[in-house]
């Protein structure tokens, strides 16, 4: 079973007397284990791709399964469930909270799962090791560099153990040798836990790192411009050949 699927998804955003057509017929499938990237000009539908495989935002049509789930027919109250038991989220913004240490920041998640609060602190403690932070634990968000922050929101995103990892612009605010650290723990999601990873970035570099790169273009995905690897995860695209000038 592939880890995420669409078929023929659609997303039409409704703007008073006009409409933007986001998506326009996506065919895409994900399999466990690999890290994908999604690219494209700004407004190219990359967020709102993302989104719907995260179940933030629902398709006009077509059918999107996550993990086996079709979440395009499921109520909010099911959607809530899902994203808390088996979807993690990082963004470009961090959005931790600053009254809060790393270490409770990281809690957050754990806490409102109604984990047990000593269950919750080891599990954090271990993750923000796992991340490079065991010396930050109770440091505020404004006393960490952007890649301790980006780290921190990392292991907020882990701490239910969620089987798909979806991260948007994750390094757009780092620079590039933090952007790299941040990558490669994203990257071990994939390849040593078995996690599935999207990856929406501008950046080329980051794309070129993944096991495949998705190119969207207007609401479609561009597969003339979609170079494969070979060497990672069998995903369903039509295999073309990597070729790195194949790119914008
Ligand atoms: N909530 C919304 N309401 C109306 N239109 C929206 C909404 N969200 C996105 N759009 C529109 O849908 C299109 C795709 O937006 P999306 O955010 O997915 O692009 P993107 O590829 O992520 O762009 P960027 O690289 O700038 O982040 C754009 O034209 C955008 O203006
Ligand atoms: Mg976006």
């Amino acid at each position: 079973m592939a880890a995420i699927e669409l078929q023929n998804v659609t997303r039409v955003y409704d703007r008073g007397a006009s409409e933007v057509r986001a998506l326009r017929g996506v065919e895409l499938t994900l399999e466990a284990g690999s890290a994908t990237a999604v690219v494209g000009p700004s407004g190219s539908g990359k967020s709102t791709l993302l989104h719907i495989c995260g179940a933030l935002d629902t398709p006009t049509s077509g059918t999107v399964r996550v993990l086996g789930t079709d979440l395009s027919r499921a109520g909010d109250e099911v959607l809530t469930r899902f994203r808390r038991d088996h979807l993690g989220f990082i963004f470009q913004f961090f959005h931790l909270l600053p009254t809060l240490s790393a270490l409770e920041n990281v809690m957050i998640p754990a806490r409102m799962a109604r984990v047990s609060s000593s269950e919750c602190r080891s599990r954090a403690q271990g993750l923000l090791e796992r991340v490079g932070l065991k010396a930050r634990l109770g440091h505020p968000p404004a006393k960490l560099s952007g890649g301790e922050r980006q780290r921190v929101a990392i292991a907020r995103s882990l701490i239910l153990e969620p089987q798909v990892v979806l991260a948007d612009e994750p390094t757009g605010n780092l620079d590039h040798e933090t952007g790299a650290s941040v990558l490669t723990l994203l990257l071990d999601l994939a390849h040593q836990q078995g996690r599935t990873v999207m990856i929406v970035t501008h950046d080329m570099e980051v794309a070129a790192a993944c096991d495949r790169i998705v190119t969207l273009r207007d609401g479609r995905i561009d597969t003339g411009a979609t170079p494969e690897r070979a060497s990672h995860a069998g995903s369903a695209a039509p295999a073309a050949a990597h070729s790195p000038a194949a790119e914008d």
